[in-house]
């Protein structure tokens, strides 16, 4: 079975509320509230980024298991937004925590990352390769939007979360996993230059925004309404439980209106959902995790709950696991 024996987060102090945005955009609070839960976010201070984030994380999360850098034989981190284009931060991060020379990568699955790394891991670990893992979900979107963009940049924030898990006897506690993509969608969801299509050398006619992420939240909403609920009904009937039987439901912080139309869809009572989104905005690969790590530490979650976990966003990419805490 595949423990979890400690969790840790990191947000930047700065605070960027939606009065601070009013100012430099047309948008108001109220706007921001009722569509979508938000009223604050954290931004990175300039000295700080995504490794520097998932450190901090990490640091608390082996601090909560109770072991040291030196133990962790597997590292993986999940982000859209790594300190360089090349090389990956994982290496980086495992060097600044003193970890021996081990396996260390991002995994890029954009908002489902923490989702994708947490089934990664798993099979890392139930295959016997690895004993344990140090998975850390971490972003740093402000770094990318284009704060003069209303549809996008009044969603967003930074931060980390990080779990340290370990193989240990026993029968498996992960109930069931799901995992889709649609490429059709991929342009909802994405920076148009800067990779190897549109490398920033190639043209001097780059439209500005297209170095920015862009999203199209009507389009995204819409595939989420209709393909997360549907996920989430699938992850119970291979659980072979009924809404009832989960005990906590750690869901991707995008909008809180998504979330309420799954708890309805689903019958999930509301009041099982985790919900921070109001303080931090979507932290991208760092949501699911930042809610875990803030459900632990109020003591939301305790042994043997059947705990869903569900993250979807860019590729289009969505997946969730239901597991036995
Ligand atoms: O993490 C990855 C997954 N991401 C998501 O799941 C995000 C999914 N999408 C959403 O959450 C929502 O679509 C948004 C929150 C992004 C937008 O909410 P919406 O209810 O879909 O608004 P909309 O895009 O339909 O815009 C409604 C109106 C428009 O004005 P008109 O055309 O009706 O006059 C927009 O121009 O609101 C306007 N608007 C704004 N007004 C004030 C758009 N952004 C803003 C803003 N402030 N920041």
């Amino acid at each position: 079975m595949i423990k979890i024996l400690g969790t840790g987060s990191y947000v930047p102090e700065k605070v960027l509320t939606n009065f601070d945005l009013e100012k430099t955009l047309d948008t108001s609070n109220e706007w921001i509230i009722k569509r979508t839960g938000i009223k604050e976010r954290r931004i990175a201070a300039p000295e700080e980024s995504t490794v520097s984030f998932s450190v901090n994380a990490a640091k608390k999360a082996l601090a909560a298991a109770g072991v040291s850098a030196e133990d962790v034989d597997l590292l993986i981190l999940t982000t859209s937004t790594a300190d360089y284009q090349i090389s990956s931060s994982a290496p980086i991060i495992a060097n600044e925590l003193g970890c021996r020379k081990i396996p260390a990568f991002d995994l890029n699955a954009v908002c489902a990352g923490f989702v994708y790394g947490f089934g990664v891991a798993t099979g890392f670990l139930e295959s016997g390769m690895y004993k344990n893992c140090l998975l850390i979900g971490a972003d740093t979107y402000s770094r990318i939007l284009n704060w003069k963009n209303r549809n996008s940049c009044i969603l967003f924030g930074d931060g980390a979360g990080a779990v340290f898990m370990k193989k240990e006897e026993g029968a498996s506690n992960i109930l069931s996993y799901d995992y889709c993509s649609d490429g059709r969608g991929s342009a909802h969801i994405r920076i148009p230059a800067g990779g190897s299509k549109i490398p920033y050398h190639s043209s001097e006619n780059i439209a500005e925004d297209d170095l920015y992420f862009q999203m199209d939240g009507k389009k995204v909403y819409e595939f989420t309404i209709k393909e997360i609920p549907a996920c989430v009904e699938r992850l119970l009937e291979k659980a072979n439980i009924s809404s009832a039987d989960l005990d906590a439901v750690v869901f991707h912080q995008a909008n809180i209106r998504i979330i309420d139309t799954v708890a309805k869809d689903c019958e999930i009572p509301i009041e099982k959902f985790f919900i921070n989104i109001q303080k931090y905005g979507n932290t991208s690969s760092a949501s699911v995790p930042l809610a875990l790590d803030e459900a632990v530490r109020e003591g939301k979650i305790k042994s043997g709950d059947k705990i869903l976990m569900l993250g979807f966003g860019g590729g289009l990419s969505w997946g969730g696991i239901i597991l036995e805490w």
